[in-house]
């Protein structure tokens, strides 16, 4: 019984596998008049000389009954399909493939009719259909790399073909436009070709893209996907799986067509991997025969005049018209007599803009649109606009303008404390009043800036160049000194545009110019807010400096250690961030006390500075660790907004250079066991360096002054110390920082001082293994996963061995 039900079982493995080997596949290397005629159910193939191609009749993963002729990859799992004859078009099984007695390669269709186009012969003896070993299949001049579908191969000539996305949605036409429905949502450069190891190189301007494995000799094609962003992907030969490694859209809902009429794109959680289609308020859902679709949920009548306000929502429809007005009322006024106006645009920036539409197509959210969008709905639409998200967004990382008391006197009352208390809690009651002004404000002094990264980095989406001379003038022949760094020395200057920039003169850089020059590209495309800007570059008479936004309120470390200025400071690896300054350092200038830091701007910090780094980790196509964060590396705005600096800059240093340097430079106290072990180093060196910030933040001391214990000092460890304290005395209270434990209240701030130093706890691991990603940091510090007991760790630190 037993037996037969094995047998029973085993049946269908032993039909499936004897199906295969029974008819052994015939492998040719050229398709002659010998093996003519091919008839689709023959099990036959053509393999390229080093095996890396095949080609040959494939069913449909739909319809085993209907084939494509192709070329697909052999190594790769799925045998990802790079060609097929005419695009997505099928032929039966009683179709065939002949070459006739008069050297016509013929794909003969059941009717007779002859669709391989354009027609081709080839008369010489032996004349074969070849695949050659770069993929590109050949008869007599015909040549698939001629005509392609979906992807383009290592040295395929792009210019003069157009690539079709697998869905027929999008297209990529003159090596510089991508399409949807004639609409064009990308032409800011003409390919040229995508090199073997991973480059593009353009037509129009000298430097390549690189992709995130530049250099390795795995197999890469450019791919136009069924999302509508061209993207490069290189094999992985063991596992034969394809991995991203470079793509020529970021913000994917900036694509047209991402969502239907009236739907705005949105990506999770500022995460721009996935997008979804939210129906905006004032409009509903609505199932048709067709699918979902996104309608009004009251028609409009000619007078109605309410507006919703969307924060950072655009549409992107190329047909909108733009009005000249004096200001936002005249705006609002001419979109309610213009019955064709569905939502206009004012921005606030100074410049008047006022944008009508008269469609809402493309619809998108990013914080880059810098918009105030006005959606027009029904004077008895009662919806509430929910759309703020941005809003809400800014005032969990920062809140603006905050400004925060002076540093208490020694006197330490109960009245006081309440207070304090109840200003910052009337205080935060205004800012929601205050807000808009401030953004309109805001929007107005920043204007020319506005102009810059509106015309300069969004749309030609790379950094500005700047000569020599011109960097000169800027910083008054490099005369204002704000810092010297691991990477070098740090300037202010004012642009002739008046904005006062940073400006890093690096030493030590690697490699020549363009690559350079394709490093600073790649650094200037990370726009988060919680990194500082990168503006521009200058690479002349063989000297290297960046152009930074000048961050004026200087760095954590001066708000966290001020007080302990006379405990001096060691080493050299402060005051690296570019808007630093350093009059702490030279101590001749006198220092206005700074404000002391409250436990919500504490947090909002560190939950700022978190996310920066998972964007780095976790967000960017391009793999960035940061290796030295530190609270000098994290400049504060003017509302107190973390922005963290330096980041990619360890890419631009020698490679040599790189291990020996990291362990000096990753200054004493931040660097993860594995640098002196040397060890791997992973994104969980970061991790472990944020959570020394992360203890600092709250106990507002350098780990390795931290000492108030008996605990001998060669044993000395804070975050092993900060570990009893926690998870055994459960005495929070000892770490805090001494100056602001009188504004603690435990049923005020309890929570989030907690999950700081929990959170901490965790990034601080022994094991790199043990420590959580950074995107998991963000969501223990923002209370959406609980924090459970991490191990303690252990190791003492090993002193500096400089
Ligand atoms: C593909 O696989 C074949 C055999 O399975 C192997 O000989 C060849 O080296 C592989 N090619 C690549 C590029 O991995
Ligand atoms: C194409 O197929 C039709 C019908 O199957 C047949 O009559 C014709 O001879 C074929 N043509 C060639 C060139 O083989
Ligand atoms: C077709 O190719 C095979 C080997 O690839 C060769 O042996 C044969 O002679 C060729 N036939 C003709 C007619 O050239
Ligand atoms: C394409 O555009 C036309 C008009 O420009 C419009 O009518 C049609 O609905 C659009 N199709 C899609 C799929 O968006
Ligand atoms: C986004 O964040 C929310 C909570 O803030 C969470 O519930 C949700 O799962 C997140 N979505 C993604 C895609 O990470
Ligand atoms: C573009 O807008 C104008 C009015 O501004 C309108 O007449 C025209 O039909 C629009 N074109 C499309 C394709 O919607
Ligand atoms: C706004 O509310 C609607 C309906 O409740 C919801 O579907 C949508 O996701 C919300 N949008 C945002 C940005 O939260």
């Amino acid at each position: 019984m037993a037996i037969c039900f094995l047998h029973l079982l085993l049946l269908p493995i032993l039909l499936l596998s004897n199906l295969s080997p029974s008819t052994a596949q015939e492998k040719l290397s050229s398709f002659n008049i010998s093996y003519s005629p091919w008839s689709p159910t023959l099990n036959r193939i053509l393999v390229s000389t080093n095996s890396i191609f095949a080609a040959g009749f494939r069913p449909l993963p739909t319809n085993q009954n209907l084939y494509i002729f192709a070329i697909w990859y052999q190594n790769s799992s799925d045998k990802t399909i790079a060609w097929s004859l005419n695009g997505n078009s099928t032929v039966t099984s009683s179709s065939s493939l002949v070459i006739s007695s008069s050297g016509t390669l013929e794909l003969n269709d059941s009717t007779g009719k002859n669709l391989w186009q354009p027609t081709t012969v080839d008369n010489s003896p032996g004349a074969g259909l070849v695949l050659h070993g770069n993929g590109s299949l050949m008869f007599g001049n015909w040549d698939s790399f001629k005509y392609p579908t979906d992807t383009i191969l290592p040295n395929q000539i792009i210019n003069g073909t157009t690539l079709v996305s697998k869905n027929g949605k999008f297209m990529f036409v003159n090596s510089s436009k991508l399409i949807f429905n004639s609409s064009n949502y990308w032409d800011e450069h003409t390919f040229n070709i995508l090199t073997s190891d991973g480059n593009i190189t353009k037509t129009d301007d000298a430097t390549p893209w690189l992709s995130a494995d530049v250099g390795s000799s795995r197999l890469h094609r450019l791919t136009l996907d069924d999302d509508g962003n061209l993207r490069v992907y290189s094999l992985d030969p063991v596992l034969g799986s394809w991995k991203v490694v470079w793509q020529v859209i970021q913000e994917l809902c900036t694509i047209h067509g991402t969502c239907g009429e009236n739907y705005i794109c949105m990506t999770s959680n500022g995460s721009n991997s996935t997008t979804y289609c939210v129906c905006p308020p004032g409009f509903r859902v609505r199932n048709t025969t067709a699918g979902e679709v996104c309608e009004r949920a009251i028609p409009l009548r000619p007078r109605d005049s309410k507006f919703l306000r969307l924060d950072f929502v655009d549409f992107g429809d190329d047909n909108e018209t733009q009005i000249q007005v004096s200001n936002f009322s005249s705006c609002k006024s001419g979109c309610v007599s213009n019955p064709s106006c569905l939502a206009f645009v004012f921005k606030f920036d100074g410049t008047e803009t006022c944008i009508q539409l008269h469609r809402l197509i493309y619809g998108y959210w990013s914080p880059a649109t810098e918009n105030s969008m006005f959606l027009r709905v029904s004077d008895s639409d009662t919806s509430e606009t929910n759309f703020t998200s941005m809003a809400t967004k800014v005032n969990t990382i920062c809140s603006t303008l905050i400004s925060l008391p002076s540093p208490p006197k020694e006197s330490n009352t109960t009245t006081r404390n309440i207070a304090i208390l109840s200003t910052l809690f009337a205080f935060e009651f205004l800012i929601g009043f205050l807000s808009f002004w401030a953004f309109i404000k805001k929007y107005i002094k920043y204007r020319d800036m506005a102009q810059v990264l509106g015309l300069e980095l969004l749309t030609t989406g790379g950094p500005k160049r700047y000569s020599h001379a011109e960097l000169k003038t800027a910083t008054n022949n490099f005369s204002n000194v704000i810092g010297h760094g691991g990477f070098g020395v740090v300037y202010k200057g004012e642009l002739p545009d008046h904005r006062i920039v940073a400006v890093k003169c690096l030493k030590d850089v690697a490699g020549g110019e363009a690559e350079f020059w394709a490093e600073v590209t790649i650094i200037a495309r990370m726009h988060h807010l919680n990194l500082v800007r990168m503006w521009g570059f200058c690479a002349e008479k063989g000297q290297r400096m960046l152009v930074y936004e000048y961050i004026p309120n200087g760095s954590l470390a001066h708000f966290l250690f001020h007080a302990n200025r006379d405990e001096h400071e060691p080493g050299t690896g402060t005051g690296t961030g570019t808007g630093t300054e350093t009059d702490t350092e030279t101590g001749s200038v006198p220092v206005q006390p700074r404000p002391i830091l409250d436990w919500n701007v504490r947090y909002r910090i560190a939950q700022g500075v978190a996310r920066a780094i998972a964007y780095l980790h976790e967000e960017c196509l391009e793999w960035v660790l940061h290796c030295d964060i530190k609270p000098e590396n994290i400049l504060l705005e003017d509302d107190f907004c973390p922005k963290v600096s330096d980041f990619g800059l360890s890419k631009l240093t020698k490679k040599e250079d790189k291990v020996s340097m990291s362990r000096i430079r990753g200054t004493r106290g931040y660097l993860a066991p594995e640098w002196v072990k040397m060890e791997p180093i992973t994104a969980k060196a970061d991790v472990y360096s944020f959570g020394m910030v992360l203890l600092e933040i709250v106990s507002g001391m350098r780990n390795y002054e931290f000492r108030r214990s008996s605990v001998d000092s060669e044993e000395w460890y804070f975050p092993r110390w900060a570990f009893e304290k926690v998870y055994k005395e459960m005495n929070v209270d000892d770490l805090l920082d001494g100056r602001i434990k009188h504004c603690y209240d435990s049923s005020v701030h309890f929570e989030i001082v907690d999950r700081m130093v929990k959170t901490a706890m965790w990034c601080l691991q022994d094991k790199a293994e043990m420590r959580p990603s950074m995107g998991k940091v963000t969501k223990m510090l923002e209370g959406t996963v609980e924090i459970t007991e991490p191990a303690k760790p252990t190791i003492f630190y090993i002193g500096d061995d400089e």
